[in-house]
């Protein structure tokens, strides 16, 4: 039989069962041919999984809705009740298994294969939304392994995690826990990810995928060159159409997604903590659970994917308190002072800050003890006293009555040498006694999986919120892992120190924002070098980049766009030209207003003009922040395929919506015609049967009304020239 009719049969069974309506349900487990099989729908995407005869859970399909384009014949084997189990839903590493294993253990006498075979199931809701857990078990050791499914079907994604328990009498060693593993149908497909560098964040890198392994990872805790990302795009699949998958972790520590296509051309995606140089024992009686892995399917090409990846941060991740909360216009003195920082001269631009509209006034780095350059202090986390001779509350209290809040930057995790912590406790950082203890920006790690480093923390932080009103943390972390040693701990425990880290940083920041739920939190690494989903379930922003040069910033945002919304992307205007271009203040607002903007500039140097421009601009962002901040953003045109840059927001109801346009380089003369055609701006998302005005702020100036279906068939004309040019338009259905 060739493969085709196959798949057909396979499409009828599923068309059958949705005659008879049975498939509304998001998941169901059916019997088919005495075999059962789990199929999870969303609104566009199905997935479904079988047990085989010989109790194996295995992977049958996963792609659109209306059906598979391609079955992976070989493993679905639909031959009566009989599946093939050769590929597995949940790998591991034992028997004749060929995938990227999820998991990897070594049991108490030596063994190392693992026979994990179907227990039960149940389908119920997981927190508030449709689920589904698979138990498996491999009864010669007692070792359990639940695969949950929490599915959210209106952004066509799924949450995966996977929790292992030690029903045995021994401890078993965990080696590789994966949070989730799926396979794609066989097929020609594309990687994008973004990759980059410090101050050179989120740069979208896209390849044909080959067969073999392809590995993102992080192994020393950062992500500049990578964050955990990825596409895999169907051919054919581009920016807005074709199938795309997708998926994310919620991790911050070491994380790993693997991208392995066979050479028949199906692909497995796997992805979750890794745990290279890392093992975890797992006690009698205890358990262990993955972080959570998003993954999801988008028919509407990669930036589909990216919307769905923003509602789900808006939605699920990003904390409860302010999640519908906007983000404020915020002043950081970093770019203006450094460090050095104290009352008067913070107080001198405040007061500025506050006539030019800025809601929320940070104290960067350099206002702790002994910090006057970046060799020494961090550790120590109270005032300077030579700084601050009367604490931070004097200060505070005068930028609250200028009518701002006030924030201040924190680098917990870190110390100098140059420190009282570090003199008291030189133990307390990682380190392997016969090593040496190599410092990055003249700073050590703390080891966080130590109680005595945890509670020093939490007790510091919630002093220093409890002692002063400070309403926003900017939480830095300046350098990455090296010498990863915890000899103060029993050996068998020692190399699960990477995952302990993690967990207690998480519990540090969930327990500072229990005690403290009115203080914002932004995250930071140095720019961008910390950007997860992770990070984000209990941080409200994040810093995307150290380069705030609004031309690089133009490509640093298009890539953070891609995985993150635009009220989580920060970004200050400052005096950093780095190419010295000929940059306008509206120019640099217009970049910063993309997403959560603010000021970093030195704006006691700023000129009268200067100052009254972005009072009009921040003025402007406060009357589309709603639109901005919440709307679905699509990019119209990308700083990475020309010489312009183009960014539409539509509210979710479509009636208004913000285009932002800015020129990098203006075409030269010569320049072709395809380059010329472009020239016309096509929006989309609009209603097609209704007008809309068109105009530039303020409310006042002409409007132009075309219909949604003109805006997006016929286009706009492109309305700006010159090099480094910028608009903001308005568009309001009528
Ligand atoms: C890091 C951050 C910057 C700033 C400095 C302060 O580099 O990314 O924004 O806070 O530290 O030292």
């Amino acid at each position: 039989m060739r493969p085709l009719h196959l798949a057909a049969i396979f499409v009828s069974l599923i068309a059958c069962v949705d005659s008879f309506g049975q498939t509304t349900q998001p998941i169901i487990a059916a019997q088919e041919g005495g075999a059962t099989i789990w199929r999870i729908q969303t609104a566009r995407s199905l997935y479904e999984i079988g047990l085989a005869g010989d109790g194996v859970v295995v992977p049958l399909y996963y792609g659109p809705k209306d059906g598979p384009t391609s079955v992976p014949t070989d493993r679905l084997n639909v031959v009566g009740a009989k599946i093939r189990s050769a590929i597995r839903e949940i790998p591991f590493r034992g028997g004749v298994g060929e995938q990227v294993p999820a998991i990897e253990v070594v049991y108490p006498d030596g063994v190392r294969d693992a026979d994990l075979t179907y227990d039960s199931s149940s389908i119920a809701q997981i927190e508030g939304q449709p689920g589904l857990q698979i138990n498996l078990k491999d009864p010669a050791y007692g070792l359990k392994v639940s695969a949950y499914y929490r599915i959210l079907p209106e952004l066509d994604l799924m949450q995966r995690w996977i929790v292992l328990s030690n029903g045995g009498d021994k401890p078993i060693t965990l080696e590789n826990a994966q949070s989730a593993s799926c396979q794609l149908p066989a097929g020609e497909y594309g990687l994008m990810h973004l990759a980059g560098d410090w101050a050179r964040e989120f740069m979208p890198r896209s390849a044909p995928l080959t067969p073999g392994v392809k590995t993102l990872q992080s192994r020393n805790f950062q992500s500049f060159t990578t964050p955990p990302w990825i596409t895999v795009c169907s051919d054919g699949a581009d920016e807005t159409r074709g199938n795309v998958f997708f998926a994310s972790l919620h991790y911050s520590g070491n994380w790993r997604l693997d991208i392995a296509q066979s050479f028949r051309g199906d692909v497995q995606l796997i992805g979750g903590i890794n745990f290279w140089d890392t093992a975890l024992q797992l006690k009698p009686g205890e358990t262990f659970t993955t972080p959570r892995m998003v993954i999801g399917f988008s028919p509407d090409g990669i930036q589909g994917g990216s919307r769905r990846m923003h509602q789900y941060v808006r939605q699920e991740v990003l904390p409860a308190s302010f999640r519908n909360q906007p983000r404020p216009v915020i002043y950081n003195s970093w770019f203006a002072t450094a460090f050095n920082v104290n009352e008067q001269q913070q107080v001198e631009l405040a007061k500025i800050a506050s006539q030019i509209g800025v809601e929320l006034f940070v104290v960067d780095d350099g206002w702790f003890k002994g910090r006057n350059d970046d060799h020494a202090g961090l550790g120590d986390w109270i005032a300077d006293p030579t700084k601050f001779p009367n604490g931070l509350s004097p200060m505070i209290r005068r930028i609250n009555d200028l009518g701002m809040d006030f924030g201040i930057w924190v680098e917990p995790e870190m110390v100098n040498p140059d420190s009282d912590l570090y003199r008291a406790h030189p133990d307390w950082v990682f380190n392997y006694p016969t090593r040496k203890r190599h410092e990055q920006r003249n700073q050590l790690m703390l080891n966080l999986a130590r109680q005595d480093v945890y509670d020093y923390l939490l007790d510091a932080m919630s002093k220093l919120l409890r002692q002063n009103n400070i309403k926003f943390i900017k939480w830095d972390r300046n350098r990455g892992l090296s010498e990863p040693g915890w000899p103060a701990a029993p050996r068998e425990q020692q190399r699960a120190v990477r995952i302990v880290y993690m967990q207690n940083l998480y519990k540090l920041i969930d327990t500072l924002r229990t005690r403290f739920p009115e203080v914002m939190f932004e995250d930071c690494s140095g720019g961008g070098g910390r950007a997860d989903l992770g990070m984000l379930q209990r941080m409200d922003q994040i810093w995307p980049s150290d380069n705030t040069n609004p031309t690089d910033r133009l490509f640093i945002q298009s890539g953070f766009l891609r995985m993150f919304p635009p009220n989580t992307m920060v970004s200050w205007v400052t005096d950093d030209n780095w190419h010295h271009a000929a940059l306008s203040m509206q120019y640099r607002f217009a970049v910063s207003m993309a997403g959560v903007p603010g000021v970093g500039g030195d704006i006691a140097k700023w000129s009268g003009a200067d100052r009254e421009t972005a009072k009009k601009m921040i003025t402007l962002y406060k009357k589309i922040r709603p639109i901005i901040q919440q709307g679905t953003v699509h990019q119209l045109a990308l700083p990475t395929a020309g010489d312009r840059v183009a960014l539409e927001y539509l509210s979710p109801d479509r009636k208004q919506g913000v285009l932002l346009l800015y020129t990098l380089r203006d075409p030269p003369a010569g320049s072709t015609d395809a380059e010329r055609r472009t020239r016309v701006l096509h929006l989309v998302g609009l209603d097609p049967n209704a007008p809309y005005s068109v105009r530039n702020d303020p409310a006042d100036s002409p409007e132009q009304i075309l219909s949604g279906r003109t805006l997006m068939d016929v286009g706009m004309p492109w309305p700006i020239y010159g090099d480094y040019n910028c608009a903001i338009l308005r568009l309001q259905k009528k």
